[in-house]
């Protein structure tokens, strides 16, 4: 029953999309778990170039199921919207939704900015995309399912009561402006119309690959920083995008697994608020924004991503929260060109070292990276496909990245399209 969790390791925008492109020409399944349409993962290979907020990676493969699992949060519009852009490319777009997903309501969108604007300073910098307000409203038992779209009856008597207690919190607490509840009814009957042909019981689909022995990857949104138990909270997303949502969010069991792997970029970056201890300054943060194909810019708000050296500390406790038995090296060809590079291999907390990574994220904040410098190389390692092309320096680089985090790499990652792949071992066997 195999199947393979390839997830962020650090804090996001690791290159999942351009991995799980590559990898799922070997699967027949392709599912994600957590996360909804906060996430953005593109894809580059010779149907175009895609930014995937819901739709799996796996998508431009024809005999690939992509399935968007019950711990997906959906917001329709975007859900219809991508599975248009993906058929009016010429793609069969095999997508499957969740009965049990929640879905992402307009009451949810509005509340995210206004829980954002009341946070002032303390802004976590959410991508506003009503994620974390239908997570509340999961865990609150106040949600509504993708299968209940089809329920019109049921929806028509509680969603009154919810929008009218949104309504309030929207206009008593937060002084804005109410939302117009038949309108939002209305809606939900398009999406029903719409997306009835693509809702299913995902959890049977997942199932019958496993059983019949073919791949099944899990795609992984977010990172592992940003998990809501293992992150640095209060600055994460409201899931789990670590292994364990990887059960809950597509009810598989833990024997299904055949291996787990991390998406590392060969340094780190983060959007939005929060401590991030190897972060550079602003000058040498715009050299490595810049360099490369595509620059460092959020892919689904558009916002300069943070940037940092390659944070060995974090990088080894999300090896040991996932369980992961491999990695995946993205962006190599970024850090071409610099005389050394900096890893970080422990902090100075209170004067103190350590190579624990602190979870409080006020003390993290305070963390001073330790770093080990090592020789860059010359050349250039972009697009390359071979393991001799490596440049030796390039090679040092991630034989200490596996030394220090104590997994083997299998896959380095040379570009943006899924071609600029250079593959070490199978990562699915
Ligand atoms: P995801 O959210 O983990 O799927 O990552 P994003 O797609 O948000 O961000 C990764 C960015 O890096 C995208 O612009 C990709 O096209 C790009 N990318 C992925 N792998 C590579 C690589 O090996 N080299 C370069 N230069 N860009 C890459
Ligand atoms: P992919 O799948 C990077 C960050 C936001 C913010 C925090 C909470 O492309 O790697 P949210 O909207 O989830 O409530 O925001 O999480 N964030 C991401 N950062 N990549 C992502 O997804 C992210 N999804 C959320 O910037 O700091
Ligand atoms: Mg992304």
């Amino acid at each position: 029953m195999p199947a393979y969790a390839v997830l962020g390791a650090h804090w996001g925008d690791e290159g999942k999309g351009k991995v799980i492109d590559y990898l799922a020409e070997n699967a027949s399944v392709v599912a994600r778990y957590s996360g909804g349409n906060n996430a953005g993962h593109t894809v580059m290979n010779e149907h175009g170039t895609f930014s995937f907020h819901l739709v799996p990676s796996g998508v431009c493969w024809p005999h690939t199921q992509n399935v968007i699992g019950n711990g997906v949060v959906v917001d329709p519009e975007v859900l219809l919207e991508e599975i248009k852009m993906v058929r009016d490319a010429g793609l069969p777009g095999n997508v499957s939704v969740s009965d049990r997903a929640h879905v992402i309501m307009p009451y949810h969108i509005v509340l995210d900015g206004l829980e954002e604007e009341r946070r002032g300073s303390d802004a976590i910098g959410t991508t506003k995309r009503g994620v974390g307000p239908a997570y509340v409203d999961k865990v609150g038992r106040q949600g509504i399912r993708i299968g209940e779209l089809l329920n019109p009856e049921d929806l028509a008597l509680r969603l009154p009561e919810i929008i009218k207690f949104k309504n309030e919190t929207i206009t008593k607490l937060y002084g804005g402006d109410p939302i117009d509840g038949d309108e939002i009814f209305e809606k939900t009957r398009r999406w029903a119309a719409e997306l009835k042909p693509y809702i299913a019981r995902s959890e049977d689909l997942v199932a019958a690959a496993l059983d019949a022995g073919e791949n099944v990857i899990l795609e992984g949104a977010q990172g592992a920083l940003l998990d809501l138990d293992h992150g640095t909270y209060p600055y994460v997303t409201s899931s789990n995008p670590t292994v364990g949502g990887m059960l809950t969010g597509l009810g598989i069991g833990p024997r299904a697994f055949a291996g787990v792997t991390g998406v590392f970029k060969a340094y780190c970056t983060r959007v939005g608020s929060g401590p991030f201890p190897t972060q550079l300054d602003e000058e040498e943060a715009d050299i490595i924004r810049n360099a490369g194909p595509v620059g460092e810019f959020g892919a689904t708000t558009g916002r300069a991503r943070r940037i940092g050296w390659f944070d060995a500390v974090a990088g080894k406790y999300s090896v040991r929260v996932n369980g992961m038995d491999s990695m995946v090296i993205t962006r190599l060809d970024v850090l071409d060109g610099w005389d050394t590079i900096k890893i970080c291999t422990g902090y100075e907390i209170n004067g103190k070292q350590t190579d624990r990574f602190p979870i409080d994220s006020q003390m993290l904040g305070e963390s001073k990276p330790i770093y080990e410098e090592i020789p860059g190389w010359d050349g250039s390692t972009a697009g390359i496909t071979k393991p001799e092309q490596l440049p030796e320096g390039a090679k040092r680089y991630i034989n200490r990245l596996e030394e220090l985090l104590g997994i083997k790499a299998v896959m380095i990652s040379t570009g943006p399209r899924r071609a600029e792949s250079l593959k070490l071992d199978d990562l699915l066997k």
